[in-house]
């Protein structure tokens, strides 16, 4: 008997209609969008600038290649490639919220960053763009609150170039059970609070924690990587595992 397409899907702890999580997600962005970058710095006392700089260093980018940086909402790692690329390169900073992406296109606008770089609204489960199109391809802290992820992976894989490099820079799962505790602990009291002081709303920060834990462990990931077509799958973990960067060649 074929196998049927399972109706519902995790949005954190909660279980929902699969086709009701994007409308959820995309209340979370809007929520957050204004203050994401402060919250960003409070909630992991800076470190995810560390994290971001080591996907930087793992992309291999040069002058004049194309770069999608997707789901990149306030454009971190877009802002870093548009310096990289030149100006005979491209960046596409995409995201599926238009809150996210307003709140990145004026930051980089007032640092100047402008020319080698475009904004698209767009799902990662069904880009717009070419087949073999980019020369690297970064997701950060974006593939978790996609509702089908081995979709958006194959469509990443579609839209790189032979000898292009996905990298994905996620949540995991912390190595050692005693940083585990202490990280749940963060997650599940502090985090939320901070939420409540700073955007007024804890339940995104609550969403945030949980959707973390909902996500595909180091090894699983890999493993969809693999699936979706990607060849030479390695991660790296980062702070103990608490992120790891998954990396994978399209040959
Ligand atoms: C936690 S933010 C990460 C932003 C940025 N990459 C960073 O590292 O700071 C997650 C982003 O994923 C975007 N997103 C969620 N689902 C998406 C989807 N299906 N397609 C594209 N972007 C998505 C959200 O709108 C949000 O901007």
């Amino acid at each position: 008997m074929a196998e049927q397409p399972q109706k519902t899907t995790d949005f954190g702890f909660r279980t929902v209609a699969r086709d009701e999580k994007q409308a959820m997600v995309a209340d979370v962005f809007h929520s957050v969008a204004a203050k994401y970058d402060v919250m960003n710095d409070l909630m992991s006392l800076g470190i995810h600038r560390i994290w971001k700089r080591f996907t930087i260093d793992c992309s291999g980018v040069r002058r004049g290649q194309r770069v999608l940086d997707l789901a990149g909402g306030t454009g971190d790692l877009a802002a870093k490639f548009s310096g990289m690329v030149g100006e005979h390169g491209l960046v596409v900073l995409a995201d599926i919220n238009d809150s996210m992406l307003k709140v990145g296109r004026d930051k980089l606008r007032d640092r100047g960053i402008v020319g080698n770089i475009s904004y698209v609204q767009a799902n990662a489960e069904a880009l717009p763009f070419p087949d073999n199109y980019f020369d690297c391809i970064t997701i950060a802290f974006g593939l978790r609150n996609v509702t089908e992820k081995d979709k958006a992976l194959r469509s990443m894989f579609r839209v790189l170039k032979p000898g292009g490099r996905l990298l994905v820079l996620e949540f995991s799962k912390p190595r050692l059970a005693p940083l585990n505790k202490a990280y749940n602990a963060y997650s599940f009291h502090v985090l939320p609070k901070i939420g409540a002081l700073v955007v007024k709303d804890p339940d995104s920060y609550r969403y945030l924690a949980e959707s973390i834990r909902m996500h595909p462990d180091q090894e699983t990931l890999k493993d969809m990587m693999v699936n979706a077509g990607f060849d030479n799958v390695t991660y790296f973990n980062l702070t103990g595992g608490i992120v790891a960067l998954h990396r994978g060649f399209k040959f």
